[in-house]
């Protein structure tokens, strides 16, 4: 944490340029972010900012463990990880869903234990407790669509964007298993003495969040 100045953990990425943009208009811009160059930490005194950039599935570590006051994660990192921090808004980017997706001609065989390949042991394991099915958890860390194809696993739960990379690997989706958006988070110690800094940042994305849906 620094005194005076708001710290925000930003997700490495398109998803990042995008809240940045938004965090911009809100008005906390940061003319060194913009400019071309590898450096992670941009501080703007004026606006009483200082960014990071992450690796997106880190955003909750760093805002959990008071290294960011706040930041912006994913909802899917948020039930995987389940960090201990608020959530403070849901800013309606990066919308995506989480999915089932298996081969066209899969059909499950329920006298089975069902092979699930996933980067979400979590949110797999929640899923399928809940429709009482047994699996075997196989823990990916990427390319998660291969597994059906090189007959790894029987289904995939991963997130869908457009549906493009299912597509292109005969794959398609079987079920939702939850929707995916970016939230805003931020650190309980942080929350409580930064309260007025912290929420009048969240009010003010919250305030550009009718204009620039996407
Ligand atoms: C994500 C996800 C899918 C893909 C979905 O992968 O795991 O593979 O995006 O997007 P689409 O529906 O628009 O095609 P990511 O790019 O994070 O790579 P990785 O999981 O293979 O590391």
């Amino acid at each position: 944490m620094i005194d005076g100045m708001v710290s925000v953990a930003l997700p490495k990425g398109r998803l990042g340029e995008k809240v940045y943009a938004r965090l911009k208009t809100a008005g906390y811009p940061c003319p060194s972010i913009e400019e071309e160059n590898r450096r992670l930490i941009f501080d703007n005194p004026v606006a009483g900012v200082r960014y990071f950039w992450v690796k997106p599935s880190d955003v909750a570590i760093y805002v959990e463990r008071g290294a960011a006051d706040v930041g912006v994660a994913g909802k899917d990192i948020l039930l995987e990880y389940a960090p201990d921090i608020y959530e403070l808004t849901d800013l309606g980017l990066g919308l995506c869903r989480m999915c089932v997706a298996a081969k066209k001609d899969f059909r499950d065989r329920t006298d089975r234990l069902l092979r699930v390949a996933t980067k979400f042991p979590r949110i797999a394991r929640g899923y399928y407790a809940s429709i009482s099915r047994d699996i075997d958890i196989i823990h990916l860390n990427g390319s998660i669509e291969i597994a059906p194809i090189l007959g790894l696993s029987d289904v995939i739960v991963d997130i869908v964007e457009t549906g493009k990379t299912l597509l292109e690997n005969g794959l398609e989706p079987k079920a939702v298993i939850v929707p995916i958006s970016a939230r805003l988070i931020a650190n309980k110690v942080s929350y409580k003495f930064k309260h007025d800094q912290i929420m009048e940042l969240c009010r003010r994305v919250e305030a550009q969040s009718g204009k620039d849906k996407s």
